[in-house]
């Protein structure tokens, strides 16, 4: 197939960790989501979490008010959290997993297990217009469930994939490249919108970019690592480089 357009989802997070190490007002998350934009970036993407350890409240209410891109608003499938999505309206919503304990989101929701309690708040934040997606584990039994609940986009989780580019074993990277292409076909043929994120850099983000069925990329914390040398927005067109050398990859 010939390779639609693909997207960079910049998600500001770890800006909102450097700031709250100290307290106070910076580095703001709303003035690196304008410096992403203006790199290039087509979304911004930013996750609540329930403990607020990074992005608080008020800077979703400022990124909804001051961003015209899509916005992206990670969430656990919890009451507060829909309540705080149906109020906002962002463009997106992408339900994960979320531990207390874990550093960042460890895995893939688990769609079939917990299809009863997603099941509804998937109806509701598509009655407010929200495009919902879920972020899965990139086996077909996931997407099958996303499917099932009617989530019209899956979010493939790239952090096996990741992990396997550090260890620089290529039989375990060409694994998880391939268990990911299968994945991507398998939701495009179920009519799904394929995206995928989680530990891509500048250095593995070309084989995923690659794959010509995901057509949107969410990527933070080695866009915010970078920007402390290079700062954001060099960051962020580095990355758009990366993804751009490996979508060209793709034969047409
Ligand atoms: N996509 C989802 C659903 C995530 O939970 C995260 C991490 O917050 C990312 C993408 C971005 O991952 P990273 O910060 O490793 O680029």
């Amino acid at each position: 197939m010939s390779a639609p357009p693909l997207r960079l989802g910049v998600n500001v997070d770890h800006v909102a960790t450097l700031r709250n190490a100290r307290g106070g007002f910076y580095p703001d998350p709303c003035r690196a989501a304008h410096e992403a934009i203006m790199a290039g970036a087509d979304g911004i993407t930013a996750h609540l979490r329930e403990d607020r350890r990074h992005i608080r409240d008020e800077d979703m209410e400022r990124l909804k008010r001051q961003i015209l891109t899509p916005l992206n608003f990670e969430m656990a499938a919890t009451d507060e959290m829909v309540a705080i999505a149906t109020r906002l309206r962002p463009h997106a919503v992408c339900l994960v997993p979320e531990k207390r304990e874990e550093r960042t989101t460890e895995g893939g929701l688990d769609v079939r297990g917990q299809a009863t309690a997603l099941r509804p708040v998937i109806r509701e934040l598509a009655e407010t217009g929200i495009r919902v997606s879920l972020f899965v584990e990139p086996d077909d039994a996931a997407l099958d469930a996303a499917h099932a609940l009617g989530a019209p986009v899956v979010e493939l989780h790239t952090g096996a994939y990741a992990e396997a580019c550090l260890s620089g074993e290529t039989d375990v990277i060409a694994r998880e490249t391939a268990r990911i292409y299968h994945a991507a076909e398998h939701g495009l043929s179920l009519g799904l919108e394929v995206h995928a994120g989680h530990g891509l850099t500048e250095d593995n983000v070309g084989r995923i970019a690659a794959i010509p069925q995901i057509v949107e990329l969410n990527i933070g914390h080695a866009l915010v690592s970078a920007a402390v040398f290079v700062g954001l927005q060099d960051a962020v067109r580095a990355m758009r480089a990366a993804m751009d050398t490996g979508r060209a990859s793709v034969p047409a």
